[in-house]
C-alpha cells in the first residue's frame, strides 16, 4: 500500500476544506462572539476523517473530489457541533479537545451550546448552496434527508442518548454496538453516502459502500475506546480515561483490551470485504480504513 498517495491526497483536500470552513463562517452576519466560538472549534484542527471519506468516495468513482467540498464542510460542522456538546459538563465533562481547552471552558456553557446549535443549522444551509451543476435539486434533497437522519434521534443523537443512559450499567455487546453505530458510525456512514450520492452511484454501489462504512464506523469507535485507555493525550489532543471516569460501557470494558482489538480487526476485515464488492477504484478508501484501525489520534 502506498501511503504517500493518501498523504498527498489528505494534505491537498484538508487545506481546501479548512479554508472553505473559514470562509463560510467569516461571511456570516452574526454576533462576533458566536462566530468566534464557531471558528474556535472548527479551526482547531482534527483529523477531518469525515470530509476525507466524502472526497475519497468521489475519487473511487473517478469524479473530481472537489465537488464534495460543500457536503464535506457541512458534515465537519455537524461533527464539530457534536464534539462541543459531547464535552459539556452535563455530558462527558471534558476540558480538552483538539489540543485546546474545550469550547465551554473558553466561551462559557451557554455560548458553547449555541455555537453547536449554529453549526448544526448552518450545515443544512451549506448543503442548500451546492450549485445545480454539481447536484440536482433531487440529489440535494436526498443529501439533506440522509444528513438529518444520520445526525438526529435515529442517528448520532440517538447514540449519544443511549451512551449516557448506559453509564454505570452492564450493557450487552448488542446494546454497546447500537451506541457505537449510532453515536459515531452514523455520521461516518453518511460521509460515504454523501460522496456516493454526488457521484450518482447505483443501488448496488450504494448498498456495498453503506455496508463498508457501517463496519468502518464501528471500527472507528472501537479504536476511540481503545485510545481512551492506551492513547497518548498529547497526540490525541483530548484527555484519556474519560470513559472510565464516566463509567461508560466500552469495547475494552466489555471484552478486555485484547478482545476489543480483535473486534476491531474483525470490523476492519468486514469493511474491506464490502469495499472489494463495489468494483470501484477503492485504494484511497482502503488506506483510510487501515488508518482508522491503526491511528494513534
Ligand atoms: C472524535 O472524533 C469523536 C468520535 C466520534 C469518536 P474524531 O476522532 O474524528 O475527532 P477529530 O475530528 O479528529 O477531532
Ligand atoms: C463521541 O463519543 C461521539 C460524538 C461526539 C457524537 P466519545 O465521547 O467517545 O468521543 P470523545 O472520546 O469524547 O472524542
Ligand atoms: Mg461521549
Ligand atoms: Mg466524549
Ligand atoms: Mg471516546
Amino acid at each position: 500500500m502506498n501511503t504517500n498517495v493518501l498523504n498527498a491526497f489528505t494534505q491537498e483536500h484538508k487545506q481546501l476544506l479548512e479554508s472553505e470552513l473559514q470562509t463560510l463562517v467569516e461571511k456570516l452576519k452574526a454576533p462576533p462572539n458566536i462566530k468566534k466560538a464557531m471558528h474556535y472549534s472548527l479551526d482547531a484542527g482534527g483529523k477531518r476523517i469525515r470530509p476525507l471519506l466524502v472526497f475519497a468516495t468521489l475519487a473511487a468513482f473517478g469524479k473530481d473530489p472537489k465537488i464534495g467540498l460543500k457536503a464535506a464542510s457541512a458534515i465537519e460542522m455537524i461533527h464539530t457541533y457534536s464534539l462541543i456538546h459531547d464535552d459539556l459538563p452535563s455530558m462527558d465533562n471534558d476540558d480538552l479537545r483538539r489540543g485546546k481547552p474545550t469550547n465551554h471552558k473558553v466561551f462559557g456553557e451557554a455560548v458553547a451550546i449555541l455555537a453547536g446549535d449554529a453549526l448544526l443549522t448552518f450545515s443544512f444551509e451549506v448543503i442548500g448552496t451546492i450549485p445545480n451543476e454539481i447536484a440536482s435539486n433531487e440529489t440535494k434533497l436526498k443529501l439533506v434527508m440522509e444528513m438529518a437522519k444520520a445526525a438526529g434521534s435515529e442517528g448520532m443523537v440517538g447514540g449519544q442518548v443511549a451512551d449516557m443512559e448506559g453509564e454505570g450499567k452492564n450493557l450487552t455487546l448488542d446494546e454497546l454496538e447500537y451506541i457505537h453505530i449510532h453515536k459515531t458510525g452514523a455520521l461516518l456512514k453518511y460521509s460515504v453516502i454523501a460522496g456516493a450520492l454526488l457521484a450518482e452511484a447505483n443501488q448496488s454501489q450504494l448498498e456495498n459502500l453503506s455496508a463498508f462504512a457501517h463496519h468502518l464506523g464501528l471500527a472507528f469507535q472501537i479504536q476511540d475506546d481503545i485510545l481512551d485507555i492506551e492513547g497518548n493525550p498529547e497526540l490525541l489532543g483530548k484527555p484519556v480515561g474519560s470513559d472510565t471516569t464516566n463509567y461508560k460501557s466500552t469495547y475494552p470494558q466489555l471484552l478486555s483490551l485484547e478482545g476489543a482489538k480483535q473486534a476491531l480487526q474483525k470490523q476492519l476485515e468486514l469493511a474491506k470485504q464490502y469495499l472489494e464488492k463495489t468494483g470501484l477504484t477503492t485504494n484511497l478508501l482502503h488506506e483510510i480504513a487501515d488508518l482508522v484501525a491503526s491511528r494513534d489520534h
